[in-house]
């Protein structure tokens, strides 16, 4: 019997939504006894914890995480807290536990369901079959740099200044990830910067070429301008397989890809940390890529699936559980296949449900599957 401790961290708007779906698909797999089963912690994130304790995650979270198996993580941020100090908003939160844990490897697959092509802005042409993975480092660059700041200049004008910093391992050590998943992918790597205008980028070149010729001279490597990335990515996506960027580059590309597969509230992720030289195992925060989308929460609309996929990613990736990580995925595609939407992947003709139809649904399929 193993016993995986997971702590949930639903956050804020529709985090609080989509969690109560992955509770349900988590409730299932406890039920069905096996050698796996779940621990669920709780805690709070986010605007959220800033309304109850005055931070966007107490001290208390944080050692529950520590001894957590794997993080679930909803969403953080909505316009009530637009007026709270920069060092405590409710993306904070998400940001220390990136940053105390060193997630640096952030796997964000975009991958278009067969029954989403048409709900893409993009032809069916382009995305249909697409399975694109974005690593993005996660904890280093524009994120993180200091200064960080906003000064008052005598003039009276004010000067922002973000700093975007990255050292050889920090670079080193995504560019291998990216290689090691290459390796059980298509074997090619593209690796998006602005070598052309950033000294960063210069030295995520550099870097990446040394560790390619170093370390995984049979993967393919290509090196991409991060804009040319951009347009390259509405322009033909499947030419993609892999790409590895920094963290604001990954940021934006990985929302951008994230459309391709219909609607940002498909997009699961992983943020990973080293693997522990005892035990082999990573540190890990799963979560949907979507936001807390203030415009819908609280109305039962928001699709939970990004939410559901993030946590057979963490049973892939954490709890070495590939098995039930397909079944959730299957059933995902299932309940897609039976016309099954919510609102932001409609289509004319299909039945329009809410966020705890479309978890039941699942819910429901990974049951018989399971069976
Ligand atoms: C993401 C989000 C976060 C980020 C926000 C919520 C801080 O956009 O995970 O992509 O910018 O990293
Ligand atoms: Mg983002």
């Amino acid at each position: 019997m193993t016993t995986h401790k997971l702590l949930l961290l639903p956050g804020d708007g529709i985090g609080v939504e989509i969690s109560r779906e992955v509770e349900r698909v988590i409730a299932i797999l406890n039920g069905k006894g096996g050698p796996n089963s779940f621990e669920v912690e709780r805690d709070l994130v986010g605007g959220a914890a800033i309304d109850a304790h005055g931070v966007a995650i107490t001290e208390e979270a944080m050692a529950k995480a520590k001894t957590a198996d794997a993080i679930l993580f909803g969403a953080v941020g909505g316009s009530k807290w637009d007026d709270v100090p920069y060092e405590i908003r409710p993306e904070a939160g998400l940001l220390r536990l990136r940053k105390d844990f060193d997630l640096f490897a952030n796997l964000r697959p975009a991958i278009c369901y067969p029954a989403l092509a048409d709900a893409s802005s993009l032809k069916r042409s382009l995305v249909e079959g697409l399975d694109i993975l974005i690593l993005r480092e996660l904890t280093g660059g524009t994120y993180f740099g200091e200064p960080k700041e906003i000064v008052a200049l005598e003039n009276g004008q004010k000067r922002g200044v973000d700093t975007t910093i990255y050292t050889t391992s920090e670079i080193e050590r995504i560019v291998k990830v990216a290689c090691d998943l290459a390796r059980k992918r298509s074997g090619k790597v593209h690796m998006a910067a602005k070598w052309n205008v950033m000294k960063t980028g210069v030295l995520w070149r550099d870097v990446t070429v040394a560790t390619h010729r170093n370390h995984a001279p049979d993967i393919e490597l290509e090196l991409i301008l991060a804009d040319n990335c951009a347009m390259q990515l509405i322009r033909d996506p499947k030419q993609f397989d892999l790409i590895v960027t920094d963290n604001l580059f990954g940021d934006i590309l990985s929302d951008e890809a994230a459309m391709m597969t219909g609607s940002l509230g498909m997009l699961p992720s992983a943020s990973l940390g080293a693997a522990d030289p005892q035990t082999g195992r990573s540190k890990a925060l799963y979560e949907p890529v979507h936001g807390s989308a203030p415009d819908i929460s609280g109305q039962g609309l928001a699709n939970p699936i990004a939410m559901i996929a993030s946590f057979a990613m963490a049973l892939r990736y954490s709890c070495n559980m590939a098995a039930e990580a397909d079944v959730i995925e299957t059933a995902i595609a299932k309940v897609l296949d039976n016309g099954l939407r919510t609102a932001d992947i409609m289509q004319n003709g299909l039945t329009k449900v809410g966020t705890e139809e479309m978890g039941r649904a699942i819910a429901a399929e990974i049951e018989t599957a399971l069976a």
